[in-house]
């Protein structure tokens, strides 16, 4: 194993949920095997295969606790030993997944996989590193209008970093030309520092946040502390 860790083994405590100075619409999630591969992550020895994995394990228990809340439709269904009412994802409810580029697509994937059903809208954003400003590459959303009822879709950002939140900012920016409602609108991370969370709450205080972690500070250029360090370079070997 390739670490710079070093270990000293207890048993904590698990609770599915932390909870946050930030009230019930900032959720950070907890589990033994999400704090496992959080550890992973932040290990700068981690390789960028493995780094990959370990961003994808974390998204599956962010993602299931970003879509707790998703509708659903009472069904029947025939199994092969008789009929029984079971529950799907109600079927009138458009699911939009939007990650953002690069660093989100792993956590796209993961997405993807529990809702196929959805639709995908990349977008591509970049931060400046000396300013930390977003700057739009690239904006894959349909023309608004043209394919569903946007009032009741139920809309999940993904990216692994909120760290000033000017990202996240930007995103919902672009997206609220669709007219989701801000309320159906939740942006899923790995990492979140509290300027970034506060950052977005400022400009959207009714969409959700739900975090792997919530991290100390940023430190002076403009990365979390302690943080994982650059996602999308450690994700895509480009360092
Ligand atoms: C990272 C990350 C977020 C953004 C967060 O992307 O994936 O999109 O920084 O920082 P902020 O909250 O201060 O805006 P980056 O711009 O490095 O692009 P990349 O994913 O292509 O590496
Ligand atoms: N983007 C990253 O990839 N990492 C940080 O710590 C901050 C922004």
């Amino acid at each position: 194993m390739n670490t710079t860790m070093s270990m000293t083994t207890m048993s904590t405590p698990y609770t599915p949920s932390a909870s946050t100075p930030y009230g019930d619409k900032v959720i950070v999630c907890q589990h033994p095997l999400l704090a496992h591969h959080l550890t992973l992550l932040r290990d700068q020895a981690t390789p960028c295969a493995e780094f990959r994995a370990s961003i994808k394990r974390v998204a599956q228990f962010v993602m299931m606790e970003a879509t707790k809340l998703l509708p659903t439709a009472a069904t029947m269904v025939e199994t092969p030993i008789c009929k029984t009412q079971g529950r799907t994802i109600a079927p009138d409810v458009p699911l939009i997944i939007v990650p953002i580029l690069r660093a989100g697509l792993m956590m796209g994937d993961i997405a993807l996989d529990w809702m196929p059903h959805a639709s995908v809208y990349h977008v591509g954003l970049q931060r400046d590193e000396e300013t930390l400003e977003p700057s739009t590459y690239y904006n894959k959303l349909p023309a608004q209008g043209e394919r569903m009822d946007y009032s009741r879709a139920r809309l999940f950002i993904v990216d692994p970093m909120l760290a000033t939140g000017g990202s996240a900012v930007a995103a919902i920016n672009i997206i609220s030309k669709l007219g989701v409602a801000e309320e159906h609108i939740t942006f899923a991370s790995i990492l979140a520092a509290p300027e970034g969370i506060e950052q977005l709450r400022r400009h959207y205080p009714n969409i959700t946040i739900v975090t792997g972690a919530l991290d100390e500070k940023l430190n002076q250029v403009g990365y979390i502390v302690p943080g994982l360090g650059d996602a999308g370079d450690r994700s895509f070997g480009t360092l």
